[in-house]
């Protein structure tokens, strides 16, 4: 999704704007412009790429001693990545930069055209920019904001600089769009990663809502008032633009996994925050999230069904959010999101709420709009993610639902194995076992990343787990990987096998360790080579390529089985010479549909 930042004060803003769109590459991106203001005169800079070449072009071209700006990263949704469709946009008085989509926008340019409007780009932000313009000819610049956000439908948060205005004016609807501030200076912000450099202090700007940020103050105006909004402090978010000695976020992610996996289990330690994650009194769950997220949620699934004797549907939010829902009493819908503003997930979340039922959300940003606007909200707390492809923040999804699954057994009296919350304390050691003793997947990586396809195979939660380990590496080494349940290979996708086509079968289950297995054979009966990843307990497979995970429990087995493949997804990568943080056309939260 695209990346705003703003800045006004006693520096000057060219470093703060870049620094920031540096912190926000992790979003995705293909273009990215800078607007700088000297309260005279307005200059504006594009490019396509990365940062680093708008960085370039600045220092080449900028001329103006400069006091304001807004900049943008821009991933592409209205038109192709280029310099004419790149932001920030001017129109007449009006500069913009705009994450989100304008669903009326072609209606809104047809106008605009009759009234005499050219437009350069394809872009919907640019009629914003014209739209505004025409409606300053007639109106006060507040009256004009407020009309304009009456005529947009779809989601946007947006940067406006007017000429003769010395300041940044901003709104927002469903995209994401935060204020900061500092000492006699403030940032606008897609998140709080881009200006935590500065300043941990921020406000969050609400729909309807018009802010003006100036030299020394900034206001916020609601149906013309001035309105107070509480100053939020952010958490001690890790310094994210430092890899520190890691060669990719991806792996420093990974390495950080055992870590916020114990702090989450000591957090639920105590009975007073279990009660949070018990779920006994629901008769039915429906899960809601997308890509890997939604992955967690079959996880969650095969554990609430087995052990908390709990109907659980999993949905992806894309689909869910339209479809005819058939409620039981007593449902439950839990929305999984590591980022808060996946616009799937919100709309399904919306459209729950405006039906009545309980909404529940395992969410990893705290101040994000699935965090407020959920009924229940559980943080996950794996820290910023700056890799696109989610690692930790999945181990967490995961855990939680993991956690909440054991609780929920416990409160109904279903447990039959003989497990204690202890058990759970000991996982991130072995987490951390897992993940350093890296030579294994470095091996297996060898024998992968030649391949231009790949199968997982398992059956129950090795299945799921099949999904997220299948995205991983098609997000990360662009390997078409697919993910199989392991009996359902032979109705008719068995066709693919042929020789040397490599499967990972994945079985933790011991119930449907022999079944896995006699798929196994299928499939090498027709040539596949097969790689198997399995619990020690389960292990018995001397002539075969393996990754083998200490034996922990059902619920906690899928944690460090998807750790192993998440760095056999991320050395292979390394092998194909793949961009691994940033995946093409790949965004770190998709907030748009
Ligand atoms: C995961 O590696 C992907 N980047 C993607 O599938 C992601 O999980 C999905 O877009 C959901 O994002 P969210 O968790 O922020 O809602």
């Amino acid at each position: 999704m695209c990346g705003i930042i703003g800045y006004i004060g006693k520096n000057n803003p060219n470093d703060i704007l870049i620094n920031g769109l540096y912190n926000l590459e992790y979003r995705g991106y293909d273009s990215s412009g800078i607007a700088i203001c000297d309260n005279k005169n307005i200059e504006i800079i594009k490019s396509i790429g990365r940062v680093s070449n708008l960085e370039e072009k600045i220092k080449k071209e900028s001329r103006l001693n400069a006091s304001y700006g807004i900049a943008h990263t821009r991933w592409a949704t209205n038109g192709e990545a280029s310099l004419k469709n790149a932001h920030p946009h001017k129109v007449g008085r009006v500069t913009i930069v705009h994450n989100g989509i304008i669903e009326n926008a072609d209606i809104l340019k047809e106008n605009l055209i009759k009234k005499g409007y050219t437009f350069n780009s394809e872009t919907d932000s640019e009629v914003v920019a014209a739209l505004l313009d025409s409606y300053l000819k007639e109106l006060d610049v507040l009256v004009a904001i407020n009309k304009l956000t009456k005529s947009l439908v779809g989601s946007y948060a947006i940067g406006i600089i007017i000429d003769n205005y010395n300041g940044i004016y901003a709104i927002r609807k469903d995209s994401p769009l935060i204020l900061g501030i500092g000492l006699n200076e403030y940032f606008l912000a897609s998140d709080i990663t881009a200006i935590i450099k500065y300043t941990n202090k921020y406000i969050l700007l609400d729909e309807g809502e018009i802010a003006f940020l100036t030299y020394n103050d900034y206001k916020i105006y609601k149906n013309k008032k001035i309105i107070t909004k509480e100053i939020l402090i952010a958490d001690n978010i890790d310094t994210v633009n430092e890899k520190k000695d890691y060669s990719h976020y991806m792996l420093k992610e990974i390495m950080e996994e055992p870590i916020v996996l114990q702090k989450l289990i000591k957090k639920y330690s105590n009975s007073i925050n279990q009660e949070k994650l018990n779920l006994s009194d629901y008769k039915e769950i429906d899960i809601v999230a997308c890509g890997s997220a939604m992955y967690a949620g079959f996880i969650g699934q095969n554990l609430f069904e087995e052990y908390a004797n709990i109907k659980t549907n999993v949905y992806p939010a894309s689909e869910y959010r339209y479809k005819n829902k058939i409620y039981n009493d007593n449902t439950l819908v839990i929305l999984i999101s590591q980022s808060g503003e996946t616009a799937d997930t919100i709309a399904a979340m919306r459209e729950v709420k405006r039906l009545g039922l309980p909404t529940l959300a395992i969410v990893n940003n705290k101040d994000s709009t699935i965090a407020r606007e959920a009924d229940i909200k559980i943080l996950t707390e794996a820290g910023v993610e700056v890799a696109v492809a989610t690692t930790k923040a999945y181990i967490l999804q995961v855990s939680v639902l993991a956690l909440m699954a054991y609780i929920t057994a416990c409160k109904k009296n279903l447990l039959k194995e003989s497990i204690n919350y202890n058990d759970f304390e000991k996982v991130p050691i072995l987490l951390k076992e897992v993940i350093e003793n890296n030579n294994q997947y470095k091996n297996i990586a060898e024998e992968l990343y030649k391949d231009e396809r790949c199968f997982y195979i398992g059956r129950g939660i090795d299945y799921a787990m099949c999904m997220e380990a299948s995205l991983k590496l098609k997000e990360v080494s662009y390997i078409h990987s697919e993910a199989y349940q392991a009996g359902e290979l032979k109705h008719g996708s068995i066709s693919l096998i042929e020789k040397n086509t490599k499967i990972i079968s994945i079985i933790t289950d011991k119930k449907l360790k022999e079944k896995t297995i006699s798929n196994i054979k299928e499939v090498e009966a027709r040539g596949a080579k097969v790689i198997i990843v399995t619990t020690k307990d389960l292990d018995e497979f001397e002539d075969h390529l393996k990754i083998v995970v200490p034996t922990t429990n059902k619920f906690m087995n899928s944690i460090l089985v998807i750790a192993t493949l998440q760095l056999l997804a991320y050395y292979v990568a390394l092998k194909r010479n793949c961009d691994i943080d940033k995946p093409r056309n790949l965004a770190k939260s998709v907030t748009v549909e």
